[in-house]
């Protein structure tokens, strides 16, 4: 299912994440089953340090490169424009590709007050067409606002930490507002207690479905883009066989009732991690 960004570019709303994916055979494997299944979104980083081996998975899969839409992130140590400008080539060159879907700021860092500086760099790799699109990860309200106060290109996505436990609706509604898609990452919350909450449990057991694929249909009915990560091929098709059944409206608000603001990753305006 494609959804269109602020800037007219196509986005398959449901990718896979990669995260904590090995380097090697382990995200070649991912990644091949993942587009076999008929993923076209794959979300690295260069703080994943698999960057290769997506860019050879994609290479040997058969698909075209076109056909796939490839996020990739500028980790924090390079922030600020010059050094994003240079991080972006070397992913580009880890991925063996001569252009990435989605460039996003990874984490905005407040303490190091570089993230606008960032971003202009990021809006000059749009300018020259070697981005389709750019957005931000991990920013509150106020990050988003110095964007979209400070720079010229408004941000497609910002890619946060959402599942059932932190359904992200302020945040949200900011984003809708501002045309902004919200991306899910941690969507099934690292596998966490989400997944058996009686509260899914039942309403999986409706459907014929699985806990993870009732809160990946959540995602999807919220309007998020959704990113669940495996490596296990079984769940990797699991996660995808997710377009043949809908949440009715009660079923929603009885996961919606499951929100508590409660994150599993940190909050970023404390992240500095470089
Ligand atoms: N921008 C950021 O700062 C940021 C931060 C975190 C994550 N992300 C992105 O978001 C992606 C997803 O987040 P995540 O990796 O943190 O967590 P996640 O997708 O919520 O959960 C992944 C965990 O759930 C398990 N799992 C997957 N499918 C399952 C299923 N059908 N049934 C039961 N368990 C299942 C996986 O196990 P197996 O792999 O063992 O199958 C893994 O342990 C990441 O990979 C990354 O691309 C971005």
């Amino acid at each position: 299912m494609l959804i269109t960004l602020n800037n007219g570019v196509s986005m398959p709303q449901l990718g896979l994440g990669v995260w904590r994916v090995e380097e090697g055979q382990q995200i070649k494997d991912a990644v091949k089953t993942a587009l076999d299944t008929g993923y076209r979104l794959i979300d690295t980083a260069a703080i994943y340090k698999n960057e290769a081996g997506v860019g050879e998975a994609i290479r040997e899969s058969g698909v075209k490169r076109e056909d796939i839409f490839l996020t990739t992130k500028v980790w924090n140590s390079d922030q600020g424009y010059d050094a994003t400008l240079k991080a972006f080539d070397e992913s580009l060159h880890k991925l063996g590709t001569d252009y990435i879907d989605l460039y996003l700021i990874h984490w905005p860092v407040p303490s190091q007050d570089l993230y606008v500086d960032t971003y202009k760099a990021l809006e000059k790799l749009a300018q020259d067409g070697r981005v389709r699109a750019i957005g931000v990860s991990n920013f509150h309200i106020p990050h988003l606002e110095r964007i979209l106060q400070e720079c010229t290109v408004k941000p497609a996505v910002n890619q946060v930490e959402c599942h059932p436990r932190l359904a992200q609706n302020e945040l949200r509604e900011f984003c809708k507002q501002n045309d902004i898609y919200l991306e899910a990452w941690s969507p099934l919350m690292q596998g966490g207690d989400i997944l058996t909450h009686e509260t899914i449990a039942s309403i999986a057991a409706n459907h014929g479905k699985t806990p993870a694929q009732v809160v990946i249909r959540w995602h999807l009915q919220k309007g998020n883009i959704v990113i669940p990560k495996s490596i296990t091929a079984s769940r990797i098709k699991e996660n995808f066989d997710v377009f043949d059944f809908q949440l009715s409206d009660d079923e929603l608000a009885g996961i919606n009732a499951l929100n508590e603001d409660k994150r599993v990753g940190p909050n970023p305006d404390e992240f500095a991690v470089t």
